[in-house]
């Protein structure tokens, strides 16, 4: 079963209009659950220690020649988008010449003062997910797709009010990104995510050379509570390696983030426990009978049996959002249907069919070399996870003596990376609280509840928000990256 962790996924629901009475439409949450199954089974071959660093700069990074390419990757137009201000680019990056990988990066400059907003660079998940598909065209990025599949929307508090956003498909094999040398798809993990991912930096800033003195932020959501802290440790070394400041990062914002596998189990069930998903008997034969515990090598049967009972009420709900609607009707209508700031539980689907269309592709430069598979959510070419570390706490630690500022967020209607877990992680760090559990708010309503800790580690939920924050709360997900881009602790205004 080890080889399965992702092709599982990809039955091809797009078009069956049955398997979406299920919560199947979620593709993001279907990569996390076959990882976390591959890895918690007895015969699991997934590496789970921690990344090693290479020693040797010169070695590993090739700097190709951007020139022109900048100029070329412009996006004039988003087919049937709205007319807008700002800048967009489109493309890719070289990432390995001689195996011939590309990432596909879609570029959106802040509306007003581009030049003086940092750059933030954003990733989803999975692994497996497209930064595209979730955080550029359902949460954070300046457009959403309508109900139609063919035209597109603004989103009103696109992260791009607060600085120049950089979405990137990663690894290889995500989207329209792509590697010439197909046995790639079979030894992607973590470790070769992180470093494709900081060749893709390195070169991208040589094609965009404004930003390279930019201070520099690294987002993102699910999974890429790996990615995100294993870039970011990527950056801290070679700017260590070469002492000197390649790139300059300030921090990192990672929500609803798997970053601490047996804390992240625990804290999952008793959401499931204290969110009434599940029965409180099987509440109590999960605490008696799991050991999520990185060293636990066998599950007993009771433990299974009790994860298969709950596991089983949640079939038909959406666990992303535990309250939200999900997809009954994914076909696309003939004219759009009217929008509203939360994201359509069908709008997988429109995104889907907006993204595969010749005429999208054409104009926003992607799919080049005419890919032999279509464009999806989530990847169905990457066929085995080779690595991926029990913990990133240690992560964690080394970016806070480093300096660099460390925001988690948490939408607290997610049942799959849920607050609890995420409180369980943090907790086992054992850090003095600056600032204790308090409410933060927005425009005269409470957003959510926010702790400080000493050393810029900051906790904030989004009150009301599923896994995909600025997917539901798209406001005040702006309020927070706002706030964590210029530092400023969030209000403790009661009112
Ligand atoms: C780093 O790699 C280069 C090129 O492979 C090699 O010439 C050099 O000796 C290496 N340096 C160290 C310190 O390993
Ligand atoms: C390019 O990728 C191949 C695997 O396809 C790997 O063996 C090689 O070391 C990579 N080259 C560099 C410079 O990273
Ligand atoms: C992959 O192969 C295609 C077709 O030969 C080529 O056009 C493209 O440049 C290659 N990609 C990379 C990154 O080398
Ligand atoms: C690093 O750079 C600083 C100045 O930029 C210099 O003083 C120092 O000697 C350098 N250290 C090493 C190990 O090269
Ligand atoms: C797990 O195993 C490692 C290595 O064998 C050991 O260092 C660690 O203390 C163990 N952790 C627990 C919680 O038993
Ligand atoms: C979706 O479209 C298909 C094919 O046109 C049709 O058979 C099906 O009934 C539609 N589903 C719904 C729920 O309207
Ligand atoms: C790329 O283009 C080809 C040919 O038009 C198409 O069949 C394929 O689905 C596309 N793939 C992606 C990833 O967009």
């Amino acid at each position: 079963m080890e080889n399965t962790l992702i092709c599982v996924l990809v039955i091809s629901i797009f078009f069956s209009c049955f398997v979406s009475q299920s919560h199947a439409g979620n593709k993001q949450i279907q990569a996390l659950d076959n990882l976390y199954k591959t890895k918690r089974s007895a015969d699991s071959t997934i590496d789970t220690s921690h990344i090693e660093l290479p020693r040797n700069v010169t070695r590993d990074i090739v700097l190709l020649s951007q020139d022109g390419l900048k100029k070329k990757d412009r996006i004039s137009n988003f087919p049937g988008q709205p007319f807008v201000k700002f800048d967009q680019y489109g493309g890719y990056v070289t990432v390995n010449e001689s195996a011939g990988r590309a990432f596909y990066y879609y570029f959106v400059e802040a509306e007003t003062s581009k030049q003086h907003l940092p750059l933030l660079l954003w990733l989803n998940g999975g692994p497996g997910c497209s930064s595209l598909a979730y955080g550029a065209m359902q949460e954070l990025g300046p457009f959403r797709v309508n109900s139609d599949g063919k035209t597109l929307y603004r989103n009103k508090f696109a992260w791009n009010h607060a600085a120049n956003v950089l979405f990137v498909e990663s690894p290889a094999g995500v989207g329209f990104s792509y590697s010439n040398t197909s046995l790639d798809f079979n030894k992607c993990g973590d470790a070769s995510t992180a470093a494709d991912n900081y060749v893709f930096l390195l070169n991208w800033l040589e094609r965009f050379p404004e930003y390279k003195d930019r201070d520099f932020y690294i987002s993102g959501e699910s999974y890429a509570g790996h990615y995100v802290p294993q870039l970011a440790q990527t950056i801290l070394h070679y700017n260590k390696m070469a002492n000197k400041t390649l790139i300059h990062l300030k921090g990192i914002l990672i929500g609803n983030a798997v970053i601490n596998d047996e804390t992240d189990n625990l804290g999952m069930y008793q959401y499931f426990g204290s969110h009434a998903l599940i029965s409180d008997e099987t509440s109590a034969q999960i605490r008696k009978y799991c050991d999520f515990s990185q060293n636990a090598t066998t599950r007993s049967a009771e433990c299974n049996k009790a994860t298969d009972d709950a596991n089983r009420n949640l079939d038909n709900i959406d666990i992303y959002n535990i309250y939200a609607p999900i997809c009954l009707n994914p076909n696309l209508t003939s004219s759009p249907k009217p929008t509203s700031h939360v994201v359509d539980p069908c709008s997988e689907y429109y995104t889907y069919a907006y993204m595969n269309r010749a005429d999208v592709q054409e104009a926003i430069h992607a799919n080049v070399t005419k890919l032999d598979h279509a464009w999806e959510l989530c990847s169905d070419v990457i066929r085995h996870w080779h690595d991926s570390p029990s913990t990133i706490i240690p992560l964690l630690r080394e970016f806070m003596e480093n300096n660099l500022r460390v925001w988690i967020f948490s939408g607290d209607t997610d049942g799959r990376v849920p607050i609890t877990s995420t409180k369980y992680s943090i907790n086992t760090m054992n850090l003095p609280i600056k600032t204790s559990w308090h409410p933060w708010s927005y425009q005269g309503e409470v957003a959510g509840f926010v702790q400080a800790y000493e050393g810029d580690l900051t906790l904030a939920t989004v009150l009301g928000a599923g896994h995909q924050v600025p997917s539901y709360k798209s406001k005040n997900s702006l309020a927070l990256v706002s706030h964590f881009l210029t530092g400023e602790a969030l209000g403790n205004s009661r009112i």
